[in-house]
């Protein structure tokens, strides 16, 4: 794999770093992305069903047992060579910031520690009346099908319907972490942009908004994204293979 000279001169100069990643950066720990043609999730779930606050509101058991599938299985992957790649440039360059539209924690357990999650946390429900965080219970090693249903937990501080910590479509991001990512952007002076398939928005914006403001931005993604045209390097493979290359040759 060659890159760019000035590619890698860009990165070895850059003091404040973004990385950007979407469900693709956890494909290779065997989290499915979301319209992959054959593997993601919205090819054989309708999100209108499942990711709608609508959803929860009609069939509670349904939506919860969805999420309680995928939180498992987040909870049982490990990070892959491009979360670990990831880490690895934290303590390489000045500041790194990843600002993450992925609601696993797969970039804290690779060793991240400023990490901003646009889309929630699936693995922190919390009161949908009180707002109260609610603990997950220790049981759940279990596997579980993806169309088993589950009655969600009441909050023990309220009685309320607890939820799932993850943005549905419909909802706002939440305004802290939009308002650090936004500001991530546009004071970076490279932006690195992972796994994303750019078409949704608000998140979409972010790299838009590096590179008018002045950054350097690349993108790693095995296919062509509505991104390629507002980003200056186009890198194209999957980030397991691609991240770890880059990061040893940038930093040989
Ligand atoms: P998508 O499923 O829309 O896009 C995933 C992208 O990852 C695609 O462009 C793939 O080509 C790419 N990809 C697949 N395998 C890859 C690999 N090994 N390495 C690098 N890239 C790979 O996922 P997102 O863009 O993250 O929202 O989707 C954005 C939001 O839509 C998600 O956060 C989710 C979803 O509805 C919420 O949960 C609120």
């Amino acid at each position: 794999m060659d890159f760019a000279p000035e590619l890698i001169q860009a990165l070895r100069e850059a003091r404040h770093v973004v990385v950007f990643t979407g469900a693709g950066v956890s494909a290779e720990s065997g989290i499915p992305t979301f319209r992959d043609a054959l593997s993601g999730l919205w090819s054989h779930f309708d999100a209108e069903q499942l990711a709608t606050p609508e959803a929860f509101e009609a069939d509670p058991a349904l939506v919860w047992g969805w999420y309680e599938w995928r939180r498992r299985a987040a909870a049982r992957a490990q990070p892959n060579p491009a979360h670990l790649a990831i880490a690895r440039m934290a303590g390489l360059v000045s500041q790194l910031q990843v600002v993450t539209q992925n609601v696993d924690d797969l970039h804290e357990r690779a060793g991240n520690a400023d990490v901003i999650h646009l889309h929630g946390n699936i693995a922190q429900p919390y009161c949908q009346r009180c707002r109260r965080p609610h603990a997950v219970a220790s049981d759940n090693g279990t596997e579980m099908g993806d169309g088993q249903r589950l009655t969600p937990p009441r909050c023990t501080a309220c009685g309320g319907t607890v939820r799932p910590g993850v943005v549905w479509f419909g909802e706002s991001l939440p305004q802290d972490a939009w308002n650090s990512a936004e500001a991530a952007v546009r004071s970076c002076d490279l932006l690195v942009c992972v796994g994303t398939s750019g078409l949704v928005q608000p998140a979409a914006m972010l790299p838009v908004f590096a590179a008018r403001a002045g950054a350097a931005t690349i993108q790693i993604n095995p296919d062509p994204t509505p991104l390629n045209e507002h980003v200056r390097w186009n890198l194209q493979g999957p980030a397991g293979k691609v991240l770890p290359v880059l990061v040893g040759q940038t930093w040989a």
